[in-house]
């Protein structure tokens, strides 16, 4: 009999995480506490935006291997495997991780699993967890219910071949038979050659925090470099080329610009930090604090800029934002630098203008009181400054000699996405974060 899994929680990582494993070939049941998410997804249709994932949902549901439940009950007495997916937010005003979705689901789950049972846990955690959830299912689960770690390491907008194809897979056991079962789950890909790496649970847990806090260091190092540069005239995106070059550095996540945003990196090397502090290791990620600031700073930054080049004041001013989500192919708002920017400038008195491709609905919740155009040259209309927030395509394909309606041809470049030659030879005037003025 093959395996069949279960998928706890139906959010940008469960949903695809399903879908996938569903596409490996496995009889799959994803639950979420939420009916109208739960509802979607039975019909086959994604509840957010995720280049690629709606066809594999189909085609899965149509082939009967991917159901959606909200009961704990059926998903117990489904699955061999269950996968815990669900969100891990920073907390309301402090900087750990809120853990409430992990403990709860565990403990919802527990008293329905079926003997031998394999828990694994692929959301983003504070280490230590694994030992806690275990400590918990031993007390409230059938005999033989054992744990497992295996973080995910997916990049929203390449959700589905970061799943189906990743970089390696990593899974913290506690024995042979939960590595053996989570060898089988993966067995199409590791014959693909994908690493496998094989350990114990807090390695498992840090791997994942240790990742996300190196690629927000890399990003708030060049972006310190931006600081540097824009004092001394010099040009980041250049510096970041020429660097790149050496193997040792690489050219990848080397964009300087608005920062990093979005539901992982600012709250992960948050929560790290908040954990090292518990376990006495505070000094050792000391630096993340730095990274955080830096990155805000960013913001900050660009919306000075701003204000310089209105000439001083925000107030009665129209300006355009392009890009409300935390980066393009995505229609997540979370934590988006872009959007911040924005509200900080409609709070200093700007009348601000929002366009988005994909991420306008979400934006409107967050905050409904910002004024959204779903149409690009409708919100361009009368702006007297255009500030790019996220590197959409359909932003850095704009032919800037074509574009018309403006009171003013001023563009801040926050993402280093344009061509300045093309903008300036355009009549604008261009500035961007970390390069010359002129
Ligand atoms: C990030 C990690 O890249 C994934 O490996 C990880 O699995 C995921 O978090 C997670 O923990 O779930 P994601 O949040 O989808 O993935 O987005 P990234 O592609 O990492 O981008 C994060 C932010 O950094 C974006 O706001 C992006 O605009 C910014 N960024 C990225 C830069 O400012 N410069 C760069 O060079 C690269």
């Amino acid at each position: 009999m093959p395996l069949r899994l279960s998928v706890i929680g139906t959010g940008y990582l469960g949903a695809t995480h399903a879908a996938c494993m569903a596409e490996l070939g496995f009889e799959v049941i994803g639950l979420d506490v939420d009916p109208a998410k739960i509802e979607t997804l039975a019909a086959g249709r994604v509840p957010f935006y995720e280049p690629g994932l709606d066809e594999v949902l189909a085609r899965n549901i149509e082939a009967g291997r991917l159901s959606f439940t909200t009961s704990w009950e059926e998903v117990g007495r489904f699955a061999d495997v269950h996968f815990v997916c669900v969100g891990t937010p920073q907390t309301a005003g402090a900087q750990k991780a809120d853990m409430s979705q992990v403990f709860g689901s565990v403990d919802a789950l527990a008293p329905h699993l079926r003997e031998g049972a394999l828990v694994v846990g692929k959301s983003t955690v504070p280490v230590g967890t694994a030992a806690a959830l275990e400590g918990i299912l031993a007390k409230t689960a059938a005999d033989g219910v054992e744990i497992a770690w295996n973080p995910e390491f997916l990049r929203e907008g390449f959700a589905v071949q970061d799943t189906l194809h990743p970089d390696r897979l990593v899974v913290g056991v506690r024995s042979q038979r939960s590595e053996d079962l989570l060898r089988e789950v993966y067995a199409p890909v590791i014959a693909e050659g994908v690493p496998f790496i094989v350990t114990d649970f807090p390695t498992a847990e840090l791997v994942k925090v240790a990742a996300n806090s190196f690629l927000a260091t890399k990003i708030s190092f060049i972006n310190a470099m931006a600081e540097v540069c824009e004092a001394a005239g010099a040009d980041v995106t250049q510096l970041a080329q020429a660097i790149g070059y050496d193997p040792r550095i690489g050219n990848r996540f080397l964009a300087a610009g608005l920062g990093f945003g979005g539901g992982c990196l600012p709250k992960d090397i948050r929560a790290f930090m908040a954990r090292a502090g518990e376990l006495g290791a505070d000094e050792a990620v000391a630096f993340l604090r730095e990274v955080d600031q830096i990155n805000l700073r960013r913001r900050a930054h660009t919306v000075d800029l701003a204000r310089e080049v209105l000439g001083g004041e925000f107030l009665d001013r129209r300006i355009t934002v392009l890009g409300a989500t935390f980066k393009p192919e995505s229609d997540d708002v979370r934590d988006s630098p872009s959007l911040d920017v924005a509200v900080a400038m409609s709070n200093a008195g700007a009348t601000v203008v929002v366009h988005d491709p994909k991420g306008l609905a979400n934006a409107e919740r967050v905050y409904p009181h910002m004024t959204y155009e779903p149409d690009l040259m409708k919100a361009l209309a009368g702006a007297e400054l255009v500030v790019l927030g996220t590197e959409w395509r359909e932003y850095r394909e704009l032919d800037p000699a074509t574009l018309d309606g403006m009171a003013d041809k001023h563009v801040i470049d926050a993402r280093n996405a344009l061509d300045p030659d093309r903008w300036r030879k355009a009549g604008w005037s261009y500035r961007a974060l970390g390069r010359p003025t002129a």
